[in-house]
């Protein structure tokens, strides 16, 4: 059955002040609805056809997000989830394998970042589907999206030979947040598609993969399951245990090699996914998903906007009010206010480390 992995441990510094470490942005309700991107992931699966038969969600997140996570999932509707709670971070290759380490081993892995955005739902589905046959026979399957600028902050997966009737590719190589000469030597070759984060997977295939080609970060991961203590829902691997493993992202620890590497068995596939995907990485991608007014403005809580355009306007307890400015970012929050140029959010990052540096 399909086993939805909510990777859940990110800190979204870029979206300092609302992002903070005691809440970082995938619990947050950036679209003003009142659902956090937690949330909207969980249910996101909602409707796959019922030939993929889907089991409750494996939600991995630091310790200290407990109570946060299991509320929101409760909110949600959701029954049965299971939390991987990590003492401390080590990336996303070490939170996927904690969750194989508990699944069945024939399950299939669907790794889903907890802080993205997708806006047609029913592209996502027909694309899990696919997918789902190219789990089932052993490939780790990664989602593709149309590259239409040298962003250097995502993975880039250069296409082979169409499968499964044109619906999927196989892969060519894999190259992880490339340099923006490179990046852009690879969105005019059109032979790339940028990685979504979402990847599917059998789970005895990817400790199978880990085995091979991350040893030591296997051997942390299973001693420190193999010393869990478990409590209701809560799962907890080993404190030091996990603490001694290495960290390292899905992408460096495993995509990059398995392109290159026939011998291990284990297919690397791309199943292109056009379905409103976004990054909310920063700010000015949280502008792009937001409805506009005619100036190109967004804006969340109370805001006043004249001769201002292209803007983000964000407040949480009183007045934004701006006049003659364009492309800025203002971000309200009850003890911090960022103003920023649209254009520089990815720098906010650099605040956070500064203060963190300060204290
Ligand atoms: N449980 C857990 N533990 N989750 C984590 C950890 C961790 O230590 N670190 C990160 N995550 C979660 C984040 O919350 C996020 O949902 C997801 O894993 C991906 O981590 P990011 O840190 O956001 O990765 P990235 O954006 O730099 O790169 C990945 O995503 C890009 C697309 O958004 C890569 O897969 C790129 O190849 C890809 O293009
Ligand atoms: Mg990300």
């Amino acid at each position: 059955s399909l086993l939805p992995v909510i990777l859940c441990g990110g800190s979204g510094t870029r979206l300092w002040p609302l992002s903070r470490e005691t809440y970082p942005k995938q619990f947050l309700a950036l679209g003003g609805d009142g659902v956090s991107m937690l949330q909207d992931t969980v249910r996101r699966l909602d409707g796959v056809a019922s030939h993929v038969p889907k089991e409750a969600p494996i939600v991995v997140c630091n310790h200290e997000h407990r109570f946060l996570a299991a509320q929101q999932l409760q909110e949600a509707g959701v029954e049965g989830a299971r939390l991987i709670l990590e003492p401390c971070g080590r990336n996303t290759a070490p939170a996927l394998t904690l969750a194989a380490l508990v699944a069945d081993p024939q399950a299939i892995l669907l790794a889903m970042p907890a802080d993205h955005v997708i806006t047609q739902a029913a592209q996502l589905h027909a694309a899990v589907e696919t997918a789902w046959q190219l789990a089932r026979d052993g490939a780790m399957v990664t989602f593709g999206i149309v590259a239409d600028r040298p962003e250097t902050g995502y993975g880039y997966i250069q296409k082979a030979q169409a499968v499964e009737g044109g619906h999927a590719f196989a892969i060519q190589s894999f190259a992880e947040k490339p340099s923006l000469e490179v990046a852009q030597a690879y969105v005019e070759s059109g032979d790339y598609l940028w990685n979504s984060g979402l990847f599917m997977v059998q789970s005895s295939q990817w400790l199978k993969a880990m085995a091979a080609l991350q040893p030591r970060m296997l051997r942390a991961c299973q001693d420190a399951i193999a010393k869990c203590a478990q409590d209701m829902d809560f799962i907890r691997p080993h404190g030091d245990t996990f603490a001694n493993c290495p960290a390292d992202s899905i992408d460096y620890a495993v995509m990059e090699h398995l392109p290159g590497n026939p011998t291990l068995g284990i297919h690397a596939r791309v199943v292109p996914l056009d379905a409103g995907w976004s990054d909310l990485g920063a700010w000015d991608a949280l502008w792009d998903v937001l409805p506009h007014d005619a100036q190109g403005n967004a804006h969340t809580g109370q805001t006043l906007a004249i001769d201002t355009r292209d803007s983000l306007l964000f407040s949480e307890t009183c007045l934004v009010a701006t006049v003659g400015v364009d492309n800025l970012v203002v971000v309200e929050t009850p003890d911090a206010i960022l103003v920023a140029d649209k254009r520089k959010t990815q720098d906010v990052k650099k605040i956070v480390a500064e203060l963190k540096a300060q204290q």
